[in-house]
């Protein structure tokens, strides 16, 4: 069988597992194929150090454009991470007319559309499957089974590091610190863990999604990011008594006007909504359209064996696909609108410390209220606490009553403050 040699940028987490399956599954990847994959050439920063796997005979390099220059590699997967030098690594690749397959989502955030035009101008292709939900085939799903579709919204859980965090903290005692060092030693976050515990890894994937389904491309920056930070553990602990769960949730929609939003904010999510139930590393993508109505991709989002998955998956695709014509992988983006505070209408979770004034609850119930933000549920807590469920109404009116509350004799402290989406 004829065979079609595959560079590989990076031998961590993924690029292993993605090592792993090439070379223990040849003869079967070969058969979907209709060529066999073979790794020629893989790329680390330490060439040095033993990385307990039998590579065959594909060469190990520290200098990854010595991967792009083999004229035996065909098909560029990159595995590095990083905006630099992955990016400008893809772009040379595709520029030499190399399929580039990868699992960077910083890179496809940012540039997506140029990489995937500049494929299209080089007669290569670019696929990024596992940038998003690792396993989960959502990009697949996005650009082919729905394409009939008008997409309205998509409600995710896309971020795994932070999941199993926020799952941890739900469990006894189990610290936010203690909660990341498993994740890390699962595989499962960023080589900077800052990019998941802030919210940017799943604006990336945000992005990339919206960008696929929504057909506007807004910039990483732009999106209204909250990370789980400043989640405080007794928060997660009280939302569970009254049935939520907290979510880094990452919401994308479309209004009638055609203008966008898209937000990643720490959510409590009610009992019976899809996403309350997603614990641990499970990824989850909800999907509003007009004509499939609701489709939900659930499973593992993160982690070696789940990306290889995607990345494999594109690899055989690739194969499948060479020769064909390279066409844009989406849409090309039109300049977005973005709705703006007054119009994106979100439910809320406040949690205060009432001072010792007379009437202090009465007072902040009424304050809310004043500020044309409504009640849904009061909940007293011991120690003079008292947890507000408020109720839909824009992102300014909530604001603006938080900014009112911080300047209440009645309020001690305001301890927390949440999104709130129910079933
Ligand atoms: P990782 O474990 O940190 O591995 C990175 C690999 O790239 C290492 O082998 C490293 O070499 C190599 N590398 C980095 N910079 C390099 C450079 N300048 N030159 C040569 N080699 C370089 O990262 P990972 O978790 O596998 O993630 C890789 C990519 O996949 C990232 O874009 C990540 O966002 C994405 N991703 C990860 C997951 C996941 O669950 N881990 C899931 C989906 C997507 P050394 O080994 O010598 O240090
Ligand atoms: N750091 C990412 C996460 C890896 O935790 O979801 C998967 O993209």
């Amino acid at each position: 069988m004829e065979s079609v040699g595959v560079g590989l940028l990076g031998l961590g987490t993924v690029g292993t597992a993605v090592a792993r399956r090439l070379i223990g599954e040849w003869e079967l990847l070969g058969e979907r194929a209709g060529a066999t994959p073979v790794l020629r050439c893989i790329a680390v920063r330490d060439v040095a150090r033993s990385r307990g796997i039998d590579l065959k005979n594909a060469r190990l390099v520290g200098d990854p454009h010595a991967v792009l220059a083999d004229p035996a590699v065909a098909i560029v997967v990159e595995a590095m991470g990083g905006t630099d030098p992955a990016t400008a690594l893809i772009e040379s690749a595709l520029r030499a007319g190399k399929t580039v397959v990868t699992a960077n989502k910083a890179v496809i955030a940012a540039s997506g559309p140029h990489l995937s035009a500049l494929a299209a101008e080089h007669g290569a292709h670019l696929y990024f499957e596992a940038s998003v939900g690792a396993g989960l085939p959502i990009v697949g799903l996005l650009r082919g089974s729905l394409l009939g579709d008008r997409i309205t919204a998509l409600d995710c859980v896309i971020n795994g590091t932070t999941n199993v965090i926020l799952t941890q903290m739900r469990g006894a005692g189990v610290s936010f610190e203690r909660a990341l060092e498993d994740a890390q030693r699962r595989g499962f976050a960023e080589a900077d863990p800052s990019l998941d515990i802030d919210g940017w890894d799943a604006v990336h994937k945000l992005v990339i999604l919206a960008w696929l389904a929504l057909g506007g491309y807004l910039p990483p920056e732009q999106v209204d990011r909250v990370g789980i930070r400043d989640v405080a553990g007794n928060d997660v602990a009280a939302l569970a008594e009254l049935g939520y769960r907290v979510r880094l949730l990452a919401h994308a929609e479309r209004a009638g006007n055609g203008a966008i939003h898209l937000r990643v904010r720490p959510t409590a999510v009610g009992t019976g909504h899809l996403l309350h139930d997603v614990d641990d590393a499970d990824n989850a993508v909800i999907i509003s359209s007009d004509l499939a109505g609701t489709v939900m991709l659930r499973g593992l989002g993160a982690g070696g064996a789940s990306t290889a998955s995607a990345v494999v998956s594109d690899l055989v695709t690739a194969i499948r696909e060479r020769g064909l014509p390279s066409t844009v992988n989406a849409a090309m983006p039109r300049e977005p609108i973005l709705l703006g505070d007054e119009d994106v209408e979100v439910a809320g979770y406040v949690h205060v410390r009432l001072s010792t004034e007379a009437d202090a609850r009465a007072l902040v119930l009424q304050a809310l209220e004043d500020r044309g933000l409504p009640v849904d549920a009061a909940v007293d807590l011991s120690g003079s606490e008292l947890i507000v469920l408020t109720g839909m109404a824009p992102r300014a009116v909530h604001d603006r009553a938080l900014e009112t509350l911080d300047t209440l004799t009645s309020v001690d402290q305001i301890l927390g403050a949440l999104d709130r989406v129910e079933a």
